[in-house]
């Protein structure tokens, strides 16, 4: 995602005009298959999971085929949520509702043990007002889980930016992983850092340059856990 021309990102219309024109599942970032290992490290297969802005992703497939049997997605187009309840009628481990993520006041507070979000915090912040929209949205994630709930976020995203605005929104304990954007089931073995291993990680972000070199071609998994303090 790139934020020229982007500033539509956050708008309903636009999604419900892409997703008419464009149907077929699409994943942004990664898929399912790169991404389990961490998904399996932070999301025990017990928990319900709430995938935020889903799309007409396969992720949440994915989860289910891995293990997982309680998937609640919501998004805010309703023509994509149409297309998927239609998609997984028959699935009973997955649940598509059109909802805005930055008010999900049907979900009571602390209904979920984790959250996934790949691209759509990225998606509000290309907007107008994003800081103001982002925040919503992230104060509502926090809302939703439950006490050691874990929000995790897959983005473009370095630290530099995406650090103060988590921190300032709510006061999560957040670790920090990174895979390859060009990660594949056939990667060679030698990836930037390896994906299980949290990177380095203090107040201002600097020490994630020192491990990673500057500007690595990596995509951002932010472990935001909700910790009752
Ligand atoms: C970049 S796409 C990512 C889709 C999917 N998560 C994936 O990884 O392929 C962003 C998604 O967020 C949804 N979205 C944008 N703003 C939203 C909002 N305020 N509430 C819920 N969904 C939203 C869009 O409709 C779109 O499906």
């Amino acid at each position: 995602m790139s934020t020229a021309g982007s500033q539509a990102y956050g708008e309903q219309w636009y999604w419900d005009n892409r997703y008419s024109n464009e149907p077929n599942p699409f994943d942004w970032y990664q898929k399912y298959h790169t991404l389990a290992p961490i998904i399996n490290l932070y999301v025990p297969r017990s928990l319900n999971i709430l995938v935020v802005g889903s799309g007409n992703s396969a992720f949440s497939e994915g989860m289910v085929d891995d293990g997982y049997t309680d998937v609640v997605n919501i998004d805010i187009s309703s023509v994509v949520i149409e297309a998927m309840q239609n998609k997984y009628r028959d699935c009973p481990h997955m649940k598509y509702i059109k909802m805005d993520v930055r008010d999900m006041s049907p979900f009571e507070s602390g209904s979920f043990g984790a959250i996934i979000d790949k691209g759509t915090l990225d998606s509000i912040l290309c907007g107008n007002n994003s800081r103001q929209h982002a925040t919503k949205m992230l104060e509502e994630a926090w809302r939703v889980l439950g006490d050691k709930g874990v929000y995790i976020l897959v983005t473009y995203g370095d630290p530099l930016y995406r650090l103060p605005l988590l921190r300032d929104s709510c006061s999560w304990t957040i670790k920090l992983h990174v895979i390859d954007k060009l990660a594949s089931e056939d990667e060679p073995d030698n990836p930037v850092w390896e994906l299980t291993k949290p990177v380095p990680l203090n107040d201002d972000g600097s020490s994630v340059d020192e491990a990673l070199g500057q500007n690595p071609d990596v995509h951002y998994i932010y472990i935001c856990t909700k910790e009752i303090k």
